[in-house]
């Protein structure tokens, strides 16, 4: 089978419980976007686990590959593959001579462009992402295979320094003997990552060949799509499936299916619009509840309820086949339960996303309540587990197949509660790999 899971609000949907999931179920599991803005947890009974640069499958897989969309920070790539190592000594891996490499010239400049954003900043995770993607796309950036020629190495960050003299004049990068110092360090750090690097697109494809199953873990969500997001407050690469072929060199049409995670309520981190945003006190509940505390910056997240209409645009731009249902135990602690089914402005119903901030204005977002199904007990969630929806609080059943309706899609991942045991799979999910 080849897979693929993709976030399908903001990021943060837990996609890495739904990887980890699938990883034992699957020979590959590749990383294709973003770098250590995202952030991965997956519990697990001998502990809590997150990741950032290497797949949240790490755990189960075999073999992975960090792909050439990829912008990887070489000396957190060293400290993640060592622990990949820990907790899975068996594991194989393989990092894209072609991604593209995030130096601490990087990481200066997106606190730099932020702070030159003014009230217009993003609320990056501040780990230079941004930056390496403008230097890929600009022509200038550094790749993967370049950490072992340190002459190149050298024109290219001068090059970068003088492309952005405007915000690095009065840095310490301003000054050449920086430059020599990084080469040193960077070149030092590619003779450590030397032996992963290779031409993943080939792997990848020779590996298909050999009938092995492939799964291909999205970062970030589709909100936070470059093209389709909430532009400008998205992360700068596509984070969407169709994304998966450019970003590895595995052909798109390969692709057999699309599982999109989906948190029962919502939450975002960062500025941007959030139609369905709730403040004040049963924010904080939700909040804590939740753990809604960035893995990456530990920024607590604004929270808010489930946006259907946001996630009927994902299920389409993603052509998502099954739905991945996570959080469902947190939503069902709240005194109320909601969720948005669609957008009105005098009361006229409003068609797709609203994309920009001033476009909320005289928006009024439409709700339809559940019951609360409670604290759930374990030996009520391991029934669950057991014997399927039936055993379910009526209006937690309720909530999923109103999700399932209004998508379009069969939810076929049901969380209940942040332990691998702790999940409800049915359907085709249930039969990959078994
Ligand atoms: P995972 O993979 C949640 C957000 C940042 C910011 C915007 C741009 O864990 O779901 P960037 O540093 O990427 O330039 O920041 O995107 N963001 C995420 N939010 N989860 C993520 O990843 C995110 N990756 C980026 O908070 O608003
Ligand atoms: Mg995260």
């Amino acid at each position: 089978m080849i897979t693929s899971v993709v976030g399908l609000q903001f990021g943060d949907e837990g996609k890495g419980k739904v990887v980890d999931f699938l990883a034992g179920r699957h020979d590959v599991v590749v990383k294709y976007n973003g770098g250590r803005n995202a952030g991965h947890t997956v519990v697990t009974k001998a502990g809590t686990f997150k990741f950032h640069l290497i797949p949240s499958g790490s755990l189960r897989a075999k073999e992975i590959i960090l792909a050439n969309g990829m912008t990887i920070d070489p000396m957190f790539l060293v400290e993640e593959i060592e622990n990949a190592k820990k907790a899975n000594p068996h594991i194989r891996i393989f990092v894209s001579k072609l991604a593209h490499v995030v130096t601490e010239i990087h990481t200066y400049l997106d606190t730099a462009e932020e702070a030159a954003r003014g009230k217009m900043k993003i609320g990056t995770t501040a780990k230079g992402i941004g930056p390496a993607y403008e230097d890929k796309y600009g022509r200038t950036g550094v790749r993967m295979e370049d950490l072992l020629s340190p002459e190149l190495l050298k024109e290219k960050l001068s090059l970068i320094v003088k492309m952005k003299d405007s915000l690095l004049r009065e840095s310490k990068y301003g000054v050449p003997a920086e430059i020599d110092r990084i080469v040193l360090e960077l070149s030092a750090t590619g003779k450590k990552v030397a032996e992963f690097l290779c031409d993943t697109e080939q792997l990848l494809n020779d590996r298909y060949r050999s009938g092995d199953s492939i799964l291909f873990e999205g970062s970030h969500g589709a909100m936070l799509d470059v093209d389709f997001g909430m532009y400008p407050y998205v992360t700068s690469s596509n984070t969407i499936s169709g994304a998966i072929s450019a970003s590895t060199g595995f052909p798109a049409r390969k692709l057999q299916k699309i599982v999109g995670v989906v948190k029962s309520y919502t939450s975002r981190v960062g500025d941007g619009p959030f139609p369905t945003e709730i403040h004040g006190d049963m924010a904080s509940t939700l909040r804590d509840l939740g753990r809604e505390y960035g893995t990456t910056t530990g920024r607590p997240r604004r929270v808010g309820w489930l946006d259907l209409q946001l996630v009927k645009y994902a299920v389409m731009i993603n052509d998502v086949d099954t739905i991945a249902l996570t959080s469902v135990d947190t939503l069902g602690k709240l005194d109320t339960v909601r969720v948005a089914t669609g957008y009105y402005r005098n009361g006229k119903e409003v068609a797709g996303i609203v994309r920009h901030l001033g476009d909320l204005d005289g928006i009024e977002v439409r709700y339809r309540e559940f019951k609360p199904w409670g604290a759930l007990e374990d030996s009520q969630i391991s029934d669950i587990v057991e014997n399927g929806q039936d055993s379910m609080p009526a209006s937690m059943r309720e909530f999923i197949d109103f999700v399932q309706e209004r998508c379009g899609r069969p939810v076929e991942f049901v969380s209940l509660g942040n332990l691998r045991e702790k999940t409800l799979i049915l359907g085709s999910l249930a039969k990959i790999g078994a």
